[in-house]
């Protein structure tokens, strides 16, 4: 999918929620063979949050849902869609969304789940935008909220170092404003050429649970990640100059970059491709981890709250994950 669309829509509120358990390197050290030098090093994160056993991703989401709808002063009743952008649903079904509803009381609204794992909250947004330029809602939250914990392999040390568990919401509406919010460009892309590279195989209707799928510990997620590295730096890479070439915005017009946050040195390498200072990219990694398709919404809201993205600002955002999936959305915040 390819558009340079200016739709006038806004992000009215932010909200985000992350579990309050902190699971530092210094704690992976007991559990696998690793140290915090090498994490550091060949990721930039040092901690991130994991999930208390009674909370799901519903509840998660539903934190982050009802924060965005206090922030933008919206009655949850107002809500007319739910778009929930998870790879680490509470169940296979219902819906995630339809749980989310129903806990934050947006009784009158319709709600599904998105699945692009760490691109999810860029395909979200599009769709949420485009629900309200259409005239089909007026007010539309979407949600990117993850537990990757729950299919994490905690004895796998290349893979479990990387992710964290959390939640962040935006609030969409029209803009009447003139030079107001704008969603000014979405490029979305998939192909599953190389979804091996990163997938939890079993537990779907190819390879549906049985005792061998869990002794082989195929329910968790398996990566690849000189791989996915790899692909990511080039496919982000071409994503900033199909945007540049298609909207013809310079890289130093943007206020903020904020990338899906897999690992620093894939933003580092992003940066030094476009030409952008690295200040200049927003990052949480080091506290939050990946936390897939939350990672975009939560570092957005903490953005907004440390003063470095404000209401006109240009933002960037881009993601590359699971499917595999991409996606830049250009906004004026
Ligand atoms: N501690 C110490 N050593 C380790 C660890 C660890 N935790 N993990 C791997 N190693 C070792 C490996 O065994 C290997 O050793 P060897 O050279 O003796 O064989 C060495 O370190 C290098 O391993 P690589 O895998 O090549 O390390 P790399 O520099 O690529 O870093 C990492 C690995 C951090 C996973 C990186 O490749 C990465 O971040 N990839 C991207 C992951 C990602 O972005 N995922 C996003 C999508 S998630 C989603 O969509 C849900």
């Amino acid at each position: 999918m390819k558009s340079l669309c200016n739709l006038p829509v806004r992000i009215a509120g932010l909200g985000a929620y992350v579990p309050d358990k902190v699971l530092d390197n210094s704690m992976l050290e007991q559990m696998v063979d690793t140290t915090d030098e090498w994490i550091v090093r060949r990721t930039g994160i040092k901690e991130r949050r994991i999930a208390a056993p009674r909370q799901a991703t519903s509840d998660l989401a539903a934190a982050a849902g009802r924060k965005a709808l206090k922030a933008a002063g919206l009655a949850a009743r107002d809500v007319d869609a739910v778009i929930l952008c998870t790879c680490t649903p509470d169940h296979v079904f219902p819906a995630t969304a339809c749980i989310v509803q129903t806990a934050i009381g947006a009784v009158n609204a319709f709600g599904y789940d998105l699945q692009a794992a760490c691109s999810g909250f860029l395909f979200g947004l599009m769709q949420g935008a485009a629900l309200i330029d259409s005239g089909m809602a007026e007010n539309v939250l979407v949600i990117g909220a993850e537990t990757l914990s729950r299919f994490t392999d905690w004895e796998d040390r290349s893979s479990c170092i990387l992710f964290g568990d959390g939640a962040g919401a935006a609030l969409l509406q029209k803009e009447s404003a003139p030079g107001g919010g704008e969603v000014v460009f979405c490029e979305m892309g998939g192909d599953a050429a190389r979804a091996d590279i990163l997938e939890v195989p079993a537990g779907g209707s190819r390879l549906v649970a049985s005792e061998e799928t869990v002794r082989q510990r195929r329910h968790y997620m398996q990566l690849q990640g000189r791989e996915v590295f790899k692909l990511a730096v080039g496919k982000l890479g071409e994503l900033v100059d199909t945007l540049e070439e298609k909207t013809g915005v310079d890289m130093k017009d943007i206020s903020l970059i904020i990338p899906h946050q897999s690992n620093e040195r894939i933003i580092r390498s992003v940066c030094d491709r476009a030409g952008l200072p690295q200040e200049r990219a927003y990052m949480n990694i080091e506290r939050m981890g990946n936390t897939s398709a939350a990672s975009i919404p939560i570092a957005m809201e903490q953005a907004v709250g440390e003063g470095k993205l404000k209401r006109g600002d240009i933002a960037l955002l881009l993601a590359f994950g699971g499917g595999l999936t991409w996606g830049a959305t250009l906004l004026r915040y």
